[in-house]
């Protein structure tokens, strides 16, 4: 039976959802908070409260953004309106073949009225709201069909849960743009540095990489923004021009198109041109571009689609940011994992806007794959990505001065060996108290996505470790207020800032634990697998890697790096030592005897040869829903062979391996009897 819902918690449940998606718009789409984060917590905890204790949760109710489980894989989702592409103006020249064309092609001279809008460099998304409410997101695909992203565009605050602008359409798909700031593109890609993950290119490759996520908890927490700009189909609402339905959207509440503009004529077109692309420069995010579009709806109609792009719209480009400049001299900076990363510092020169006077090499093949001298002039980008770097080298302009930037035998920081493994790109210092990679696995386990302790970023870190404060992990535990208080740069409040904020950090989680750790090739993801089969941290010590490696999504590589960094002493020792000073390690993500009373098949490996009475796909999924693994080829890790009509060479093999072959009703019995169990 329904649980028993008071009218007056309803309308409680309603008051605050309604309130809170009031102060996500304020945040998230206009920027302008109305309230402050506390007053924000405070209500969005009363309706978690309230929807746990009675059950009763809206569908845009804000605490359905936080992300849900994995997927195995993503669905298909057909556009009912394909998803088009745009093709691109280089020059003011095309700009007017453009404008030519289209008047040609509607046959008038008359002054066509356009649209100008950034192009956003992120991914392109539509979203299906049915009575006005969020179903179904998906990415574009092929244009026709794409894949179904809802529970990851769920996570991003500035898309609408709900339309409740009336008349309320009764079908819309609204596409528009996700993507990242330049200031998270350039956090993120810090952090994964710092975990040992490659960075990525470009924001859009970071907007894309972080939608395309089947867990979407991890969606959750890359700051995503969301932008609308066109229609795809619609029912119950209809609009006459683009710049009517961005009115609409922005009543809405959607984000629209920053600097939106409607002008009429080319040559006012070309100015609003020129405009965005001096007023660029102060965009949050990434646009390589500007959108030009037909305003009027009829018209774009009359013009129609050409293969893949529209006739009423092209993108300007914008040229990318570019400069030349010489290489003054080649570093190496060593990071948590103490992975050496060259990089080169040049001769100041302002490109675009800002000044560069570094950039990485990212790793030593690159340097001698482009052939990068110290001393070379070189041409350093700045286009989508953010982050600048070496295109090239202009060889015409070397001297006979430049030097080859050796690989280093010894870490810049503390002057041990390096190693570099077989195989791998990356070079390593072997001195795990290196100060460097003390420093950057302290401002990991410090970062947000780890015990989340604010105050101990970078500079703060290296200032403790400077003065001693700081030597390991555990040394956080142990600051005191007095020992801030000693310090220039800490007053009495931003000294209890830091505390207070270690002090809240002691109750976490063991996936974000396990994640700070920052044990080699362990991100927050493999971090999440390790919560959800071990119930606490003492499970894990001194574990044996084949027990990790029951973990379906974990490979060798890594069960190794957990395994070993279990079964180190002082690693251990450190962790029970936080004990006693108050870390507290909650497992929420924890769903092992479940999964065990759930999974009659774990760790058994199964493989089909021969027709059966089932299709082959339904009997590999059902071992798999039972926690079983089903392969395509025998070997000696097989269990059974599961034997049906007209076997193929499998059989054979099996008998070679002395692998255990049964027949289909035998496979079903043997489920039945370790269901039992
Ligand atoms: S309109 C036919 N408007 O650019 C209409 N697209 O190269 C096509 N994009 O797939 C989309 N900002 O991902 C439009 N203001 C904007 C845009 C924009 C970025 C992207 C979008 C699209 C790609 C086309």
């Amino acid at each position: 039976m329904e649980p028993h819902v008071p009218e007056e918690i309803k309308e409680e449940i309603k008051r605050l959802v309604d309130e809170i998606n009031y102060h996500n718009y304020r945040y998230y789409a206009l920027d302008s908070p109305v309230i402050s984060d506390e007053e924000y917590d405070k209500l969005f905890r009363r309706l978690k409260e309230l929807e746990e204790k009675y059950g009763y949760v809206l569908p845009d109710s804000p605490t359905q953004r936080v992300g849900a489980p994995p997927l195995e894989k993503f669905e298909k989702v057909r556009h009912r309106e394909p998803m088009l592409s745009l093709d691109n103006a280089f020059s003011y020249e095309e700009v007017e073949e453009f404008d030519e064309r289209v008047k040609r092609f509607l046959k008038t001279d008359r002054p066509i009225e356009y649209t100008v809008e950034p192009k956003y460099d992120g991914l392109a998304i539509e979203v299906t709201y049915e009575n006005g409410l969020f179903k179904v997101a998906s990415t574009r695909g092929d244009g026709y069909e794409g894949e179904d992203v809802t529970l990851n565009i769920k996570t991003v605050k500035s898309v609408p849960l709900r339309i409740d602008l009336e008349p309320v359409p009764e079908e819309i798909d609204i596409r528009g743009e996700v993507y990242m700031d330049i200031e998270e593109f350039e956090r993120l890609n810090k952090e994964r540095e710092r975990n040992g993950e490659p960075p990525f290119a470009n924001p859009r490759n970071a907007a894309a990489g972080s939608v395309r996520q089947l867990d979407s908890s991890i969606t959750a927490k890359r700051r995503l923004h969301f932008v609308a700009y066109g229609l795809g189909f619609s029912k119950g609402i209809s609009f006459k021009t683009q710049s009517e339905f961005i009115k609409w959207l922005q009543e809405a509440k959607f984000p629209t198109p920053r600097n939106f503009r409607v002008v009429k004529g080319v040559k006012e077109l070309i100015d609003a041109i020129k405009e965005m692309e001096s007023l660029r420069r102060d965009f949050p995010f990434e646009a390589d571009g500007a959108v030009i579009k037909v305003n009027d709806f009829e018209l774009q109609r009359a013009l129609g689609i050409k293969t893949r792009e529209p006739r009423w719209a092209i993108a300007y480009k914008f040229p990318a940011h570019q400069g030349q400049t010489r290489i003054i001299d080649i570093k190496a900076s060593v990071g948590r994992t103490g992975v050496l990363t060259p990089y080169a510092i040049f001769e100041p020169v302002r490109i675009g806007g800002v000044t560069v006077s570094r950039s990485t090499l990212h790793n030593f093949d690159e340097i001698k794959r482009k052939d990068i001298r110290i001393g070379d002039y070189v041409i350093v980008e700045r286009a989508g990505d953010v982050i600048p770097h070496v295109i090239g080298v202009i060889k015409e302009k070397r001297t006979g001065t430049e030097r080859v930037f050796p690989i280093p035998s010894e870490c810049p920081e503390c002057g041990s060996k390096v190693r570099r493994e077989e195989g791998e790109v990356a070079v390593r210092c072997v001195n795990i108290n290196c100060p460097a990679q003390v420093i950057e696995r302290i401002i990991h386990f410090a970062s947000r996505n780890a015990l989340n302790i604010e105050g101990l970023g970078e500079k703060n870190v290296e200032l403790f470790y400077s003065m001693g404060l700081l030597k390991n992990l555990t040394d956080i535990f142990r600051l005191k207020k007095e020992d801030l208080l000693k310090l220039p740069r800490f007053k009495e409040k931003s000294a209890s800032n830091i505390i207070e904020a270690i002090e809240k950090s002691k109750n976490t989680t063991l996936s974000r634990f396990i994640f700070g750790l920052g044990i080699l090739h362990v991100g927050e993801y493999v971090a999440k697998l390790l919560a959800k089969r071990f119930r606490k941290i003492e499970d894990l010590y001194y574990v044996e890697k084949e027990k990790i490696l029951e973990i379906k999504q974990i490979g060798e590589k890594i069960a190794e790096s957990v395994s070993d960094f279990f079964h180190r002493e002082e690693n251990i020792r450190a962790i029970e030592e936080m004990k006693k000073m108050g870390l507290k390690i909650e497992n929420p993500e924890y769903e092992g005897e479940e999964r065990e009373r759930k999974s009659p098949l774990l760790g058994l490996t199964f493989v089909i040869t021969g027709r059966l009475p089932e299709e082959r796909s339904k009997v590999e999924e059902f071992i798999e829903s039972l926690g079983g693994r089903a392969s395509s080829s025998v070997s000696k890790k097989t269990d059974y062979l599961i034997v049906g009509e007209d076997p193929g060479s499998k059989l054979e093999k099996a008998k070679e391996l002395g692998v255990k072959t049964i027949t289909y009703e035998e496979f079903k019995r043997l489920v039945d009897e370790l269901s039992k169990r």
